[in-house]
């Protein structure tokens, strides 16, 4: 017999399927909450040109960090190096998460800028081991998903079998000195906390994200982002966002509050899986036509002129 719910004194029945712990959930409402101001006067065709760590893209949205999928049991198919060939020929900057070195390798050879994001292994060498591999096939900058230390049970996380284990502040720095003249970033920031020990630290970037949802009750990256550019102004590090940014309009607040580039994650799936290269090429162009147009009505002509002052909260 299915079990009966009690349903909760009258008026408050929780929404169906709603979880309140989940951090993506605030996210999404957050975005939606943010709204912006026109200035269409003197407005011109807005130019997407990103320049990042030596490099110029054709646009602020990148790939995201991902890992496993070739593994998802799409018979014959590869949705890691199809992205990463969406990213080569868009001229995007692709991210690769937790990936052997062989497979960071097919991946990197499709031709696009690279940043490998290696997990916090309890295995310190192995860290090392792995930015030495991306640093030997050209990657773009490397870093470490700081916020996936912990698992559900609150232990150190075990992903595929692999221990994984705390990452301290000398540890950060060490990745920094191991990461040499290749950038490095800090993934998995949402704090002003960690984000002033990431400068320290030396890094040249961080990602502000929660990792879809990695934590309970997580505050949306935008948040940590504004608190991030009010008390550290000055900061020479990169900030990137995710979590998400589905849209080229989500893409546009994150970046009017001070992100230097966004990542798109689970946004792209569905065309990944479906479509492959075409699916993602798709996705983007769409969210860069929604960037483009929310750029142009709201008088910013191109990313150096971004101004969090367009951004209303409701
Ligand atoms: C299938 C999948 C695999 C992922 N693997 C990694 C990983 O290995 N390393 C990492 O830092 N983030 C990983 N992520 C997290 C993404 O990089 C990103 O932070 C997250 O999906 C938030 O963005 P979204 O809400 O747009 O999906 C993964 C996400 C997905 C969906």
């Amino acid at each position: 017999m299915e079990e009966k719910k009690w349903p909760g004194p009258k008026g408050m029945i929780p929404e169906p399927d709603r979880n309140a712990a989940d951090a993506n959930m605030h996210n999404r409402r957050y975005l939606d909450q943010l709204l912006v101001e026109m200035r269409v006067i003197d407005a011109v065709e807005p130019d997407l040109t990103l320049h990042l760590f030596g490099k110029t893209f054709s646009s602020p949205i990148m790939m995201p960090a991902f890992s496993h999928l070739n593994k998802v049991g799409i018979t014959g198919r590869t949705p890691m190096q199809e992205y990463a060939l969406a990213a080569k020929e868009m001229n995007l900057v692709n991210w690769v998460g937790m990936e052997p070195d062989e497979e960071y390798a097919s991946i990197a050879e499709q031709g696009a800028e690279t940043v490998r994001i290696i997990k916090p292994f309890k295995d310190h060498e192995e860290i090392l081991k792995q930015i030495a591999f991306a640093k030997e096939h050209g990657a773009l900058a490397v870093g470490v998903d700081i916020d996936h230390v912990f698992g559900k049970n609150g232990k150190y996380d075990v992903v595929d079998g692999i221990e994984l284990g705390p990452v301290m502040f000398e540890d950060l720095c060490e990745y920094v000195r191991a990461a040499g003249d290749t950038p490095f970033v800090a993934k998995g920031v949402l704090s002003v906390f960690d984000a002033e020990k990431c400068e320290r630290a030396g890094c040249a970037g961080i990602f502000i994200s929660h990792h879809h949802g990695r934590l309970p009750f997580g505050i949306p990256p935008v948040i940590a982002l504004r608190e991030i550019t009010e008390v550290m102004p000055e900061t020479k590090m990169k900030l990137f966002v995710d979590c998400s940014i589905e849209s080229g309009y989500d893409a546009f607040k994150a970046l009017a509050l001070g992100a230097d580039a966004v990542s798109v994650g689970r946004g792209i799936l569905p065309g990944l899986l479906k479509e492959g290269k075409d699916g993602v090429i798709a996705k983007v162009k769409k969210m860069n036509g929604e960037l483009s147009e929310m750029m142009g009505y709201t008088g910013i002509s191109d990313l150096d002129e971004m101004d969090p002052s367009v951004i209303y909260k409701l």
